[in-house]
């Protein structure tokens, strides 16, 4: 009997194979084309072929099959839509190649296949024989009042409507997104993420329509083909298909940056740590009293070495943040550290307490240690209840080192000293400034630390991933013209166009720069500026509005006073100005001066001791790492040199005109490196072919960060002995650093007197080091600049760079 039934079979199969349809694709499929079998190799294709539906194979099976919806030109990573049972919509359900897809006398669809898998649209409400299935061009298949727009998988396409009813959970079935605006855990509907607003629907040019007129945009316009995809880590993400780059699926919004912060990566009592160089990965750790759950195969939990007694003592983990259970959860009101931990040691049952240092009263008594992560972002310590007996060693520490690392001190620097043969009653001065500087800086920690957490909710709660529709505010040209008084003070001029200082009404000081050879229409233009202007980090001058009236392009930004860190830096030297035809490529920033004239004020500017240095480059390096890494990739190019690093009161660098290269084409940049012609800033990549990543702004940052170093610009020609087409600024270094073993021949002859080879060997050691490696001349080379952070702050090991060489000779 079997082999009778899979004898008619076989020539069934065999039959339509042959006669009836040999690849014919499907427009639209009735009664009379049923039945539908995977062996037939059909497909249903809308009408503009974007989308293909029908029996796709295993990837490594010619016997399961899954009944899908798909982007028919992308080779992977296709899939959009498949049929799953309604009992575990996570789930697609595998058919064997008996399969078939029927539509009866009575207009009802199925799909089944011997084994017993079946499927049918739940709610069609079709009952005529004319029923047909059918694939709109945006991916919706449609089967009576059925539509696949309705029943989601993991995925939701231009123009399908994001309902509150609908649900979408990741393949694995772990996550799920809900509400239209909710990620919960799938087993225990614990929220790890809420949009501000509800999301809508996406459109064409990938822009995203939330609730109350907001919106969210990624990689605006190009028709290209995009989806909003619920991944299995949990995480929602845009991506945009680039067929010009390999057929790369390219993620271009993200809506958790810090993986960790999803919950369920990690078991009870573990912590979450993200990988170091790869953001997208986490793994997890036990803290000290724990070990590893045996049997927590899926997930990685932690359990006590020993029960806890009444003898116990608190372990500090920085940056460590646990959560739990409501009800084992409480908010204490405490106003200093000594109530806090006092509550929770009175409370057998307490576990740990969380606890901020920014005298926000913040204290979390927990009685479960669940969904835990470490992200400096939090700025809490967790104290975690361990036996006396225990080790007081922590693997999490560090908290303290944001006091040295930004912008906390207001101190006016020493003027130079008239003779560059510095006394020595001029060294002990400027050295015992650099020391009351330290000491400052412990004084100004708390208020720093306001300040740098206020930007940082700033940046969570508007700035990262939302904007409010209009975004930045749109001035009139008029508005603009009478804050600048009819644009008649010009404080720079550069590649970007010319920039103004004036007044806004509410009298905020701006900078409004009149942007030049901008391509590209109003939309794009509102898209681009709106994705910059959602950019906060301490570390990057404010865009505060801008205008597009009368062909006009104008930017507005905060205005820095300092002014840019060449004039620091090359004070003493004679200016050479960039070699450039038709224009001095120089940032346009505000506070900068035309070039080349050279500025009197430039005399005035106080010399940067190595502190300051440092920390500018820190600073420096955690914006564009912010950039890179939070902003995703459409953030590269920030032209990184020392005239677009402004800085303001406190020596705080702020980069200015990031973003700005997206306005224009990519060929106009390459043009303009290719005219300058010299080992500038632009790594070896804009020369040759090689595709231009976030690896390209390490380089520059590299060449800024020898500079500070040196106090020399890159390309300028020091001395006969240099003077050669085969001198190479970081060779030079690299040699004077780790061959000879000359530190003191490349630090800024300015403050060398001031280099104090006990305290600053190591910092400047640090810096250079890092240099070198972001200056490899091949980009997989040159570390991301999360790490290139993580060296300059002295947190990640760091092995001997190579030398870099000289890309443009072909190399040494
Ligand atoms: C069916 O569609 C596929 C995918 O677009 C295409 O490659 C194939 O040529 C089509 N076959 C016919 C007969 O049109
Ligand atoms: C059509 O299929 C449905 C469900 O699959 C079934 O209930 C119905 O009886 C079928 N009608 C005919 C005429 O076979
Ligand atoms: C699918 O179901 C129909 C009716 O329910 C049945 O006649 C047919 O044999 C089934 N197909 C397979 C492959 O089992
Ligand atoms: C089918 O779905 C539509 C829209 O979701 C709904 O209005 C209708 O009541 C449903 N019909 C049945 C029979 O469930
Ligand atoms: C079923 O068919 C009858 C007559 O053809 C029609 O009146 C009725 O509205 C149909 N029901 C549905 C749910 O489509
Ligand atoms: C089914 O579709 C074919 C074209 O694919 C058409 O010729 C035929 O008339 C349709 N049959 C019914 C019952 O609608
Ligand atoms: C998406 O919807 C818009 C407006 O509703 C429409 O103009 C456009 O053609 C639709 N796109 C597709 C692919 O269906
Ligand atoms: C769903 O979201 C809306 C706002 O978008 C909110 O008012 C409502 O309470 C949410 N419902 C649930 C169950 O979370
Ligand atoms: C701390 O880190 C070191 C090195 O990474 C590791 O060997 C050790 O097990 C860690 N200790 C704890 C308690 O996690
Ligand atoms: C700490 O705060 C508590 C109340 O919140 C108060 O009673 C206590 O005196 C404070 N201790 C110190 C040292 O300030
Ligand atoms: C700790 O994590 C929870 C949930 O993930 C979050 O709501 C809370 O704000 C975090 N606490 C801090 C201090 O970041």
């Amino acid at each position: 009997m079997a082999l009778c039934f899979s004898f008619i079979f076989f020539f069934l199969c065999n039959f339509s194979h042959s006669s009836i349809a040999q690849h014919l694709n499907f427009t639209s499929f009735n009664i009379s084309n049923s039945p539908w079998k995977p062996t037939q190799n059909r497909i249903l294709l809308s009408q503009n072929s974007k989308f293909s539906a029908g029996f796709l194979p295993g990837s490594n099976s010619r016997t399961q099959f899954k009944f899908s919806v798909w982007f028919t030109k992308a080779p992977s990573d296709a899939v959009v839509w498949s049929a799953s049972s309604k009992a575990k919509p996570s789930a697609a359900i595998v058919f064997d190649s008996s399969a078939s897809l029927t539509i009866n006398s009575t207009g009802q669809l199925l799909i089944n296949d011997s084994s017993g898998n079946q499927w049918t649209p739940g709610n069609s409400s079709t009952n005529s024989s004319s029923a047909t299935l059918i694939l709109n061009d945006n991916g919706n298949l449609k089967f009576g009042t059925w539509e696949s727009f309705r029943f989601p998988t993991n995925t939701f396409l231009p123009n399908q409507s994001i309902d509150t009813q609908i649900k979408i959970f990741s393949q694995n079935g772990k996550f799920k997104f809900e509400n239209s605006s909710n990620l919960v855990l799938s087993s225990t509907s614990d929220q790890y993420y809420k949009t501000p607003w509800g999301l809508k629907s996406m459109d064409e040019d990938g822009k995203i329509e939330m609730e109350n007129n907001f919106f969210l945009t990624s990689d605006f316009g190009d028709k290209r083909f995009r989806k909003l995809v619920l991944d299995d880590d949990g995480n929602l993400r845009i991506y945009s298909f680039y067929p010009e780059e390999q057929n790369h699926w390219k993620v271009v919004w993200v809506a958790i940056q810090q993986q960790c912060e999803i919950k369920g990566k990690c078991g009870e009592n573990a912590i979450c740590m993200p990988e170091e160089d790869a953001y997208s990965s986490t793994y997890c750790v036990c803290p000290s009293g724990f070990i590893e759950n045996p049997g927590g195969a899926e997930q990685e939990g932690c359990e006590r070495r020993f029960k806890l007694t009444t003898n116990t003592k608190f372990l500090r983990l920085d940056y460590v943040n646990f959560t739990s259970k409501f009800d084992k959860m409480k908010k204490i009101d405490a106003r200093n550290f000594t109530f806090c931990e006092a509550t929770c040691k009175s409370n057998p049952k307490c576990l740990g307490f969380g606890f901020k240092y920014d005298g926000s009263a913040y204290c979390v008594v927990l009685e479960q240690l669940l969904y835990g992560y470490w992200s400096p972002g939090t700025e809490t310590a967790l104290y975690l209840k361990v036996d006396v007996s225990e080790k007081e060693s922590s693997n999490f520490t560090g908290m303290t080192e944001i006091l040295e690392t930004t912008c906390p001190v207001q101190i006016s620097l020493p003027q130079p000293p008239k003779d560059s043969n510095t006394t020595t009653r001029n060294i002990v001065i400027i050295c015992t400034l650099f020391a009351a500087e330290l000491i400052s800086g412990v004084a100004f920690f708390w208020s720093f630390l306001k300040r740098y957490i206020k930007y940082r909710d700033m940046a969570t709660t508007l700035g990262l991933e939302l904007l409010p529709a209009g975004g930045p505010k749109r001035f009139s040209y008029a508005e603009l013209k009478t804050a600048t008084n009819d644009f008649s003070n010009l404080i720079g001029k550069g590649g970007f166009g010319d920039v103004y200082k004036g007044e806004l009404p509410d009298h905020r000081i701006v900078a409004v720069k009149c942007l030049k050879n901008v391509t590209g229409g109003d939309a794009e233009f509102w898209a681009e500026v709106t994705i910059i202007a959602r950019m906060h980090h301490l570390n990057l001058v404010r865009l505060w509005g801008f205008c597009a009236e009368k062909g006009q392009r104008i930017l507005v930004y905060e205005y820095v006073s300092g002014g840019s860190l060449d004039k620091y830096l090359f004070r003493s030297r004679r200016v050479v100005p960039v070699k450039s035809s038709e224009e001095q490529e120089e940032g346009a920033t505000p506070g900068h001066d035309p070039a080349p004239v050279p500025d009197p004020n430039t005399e005035q500017k106080p010399i940067l001791d190595w502190n300051v240095r440092y920390r500018i480059a820190l600073g420096v390096a955690r914006a564009i790492a912010y950039l890179h890494e939070e902003c995703l990739e459409w953030v590269l190019h920030c032209d990184i040199k020392p005239e677009n690093i402004l800085l303001g009161d406190d020596f705080c660098p702020k980069i200015s005109d990031f973003g700005l290269a997206k306005l224009r084409k990519k060929e106009d940049m390459v043009t303009i490196s290719r005219r300058r012609g010299t080992p500038g800033y632009m790594a070896p990549e804009w020369i040759t072919t090689d595709p231009i990543t976030s690896k390209a702004d390490v380089y520059s940052f590299g060449m800024v960060l020898l500079e500070l170093v040196t106090g020399i610009r890159n390309f300028e020609i020091q001395g006969s002995d240099m003077n050669s087409d085969e001198w190479y600024f970081p060779g030079w270094a690299f040699d004077k650093m780790f061959k000879e073993m000359k530190v003191e021949d490349i630090l800024d002859t300015q403050i060398k007197h001031c280099y104090d080879s006990r305290s600053h060997l190591d910092l400047v050691t640090r810096m250079v080091k890092t240099s070198m490696w972001c200056l490899q001349d091949r980009p997989e080379l040159r570390p991301t600049m999360g790490k290139v952070a993580k060296m300059l702050e002295g947190t990640v090991e760091m092995i001997e760079p190579k030398k870099p060489t000289v890309f443009f000779l072909g190399g040494e």
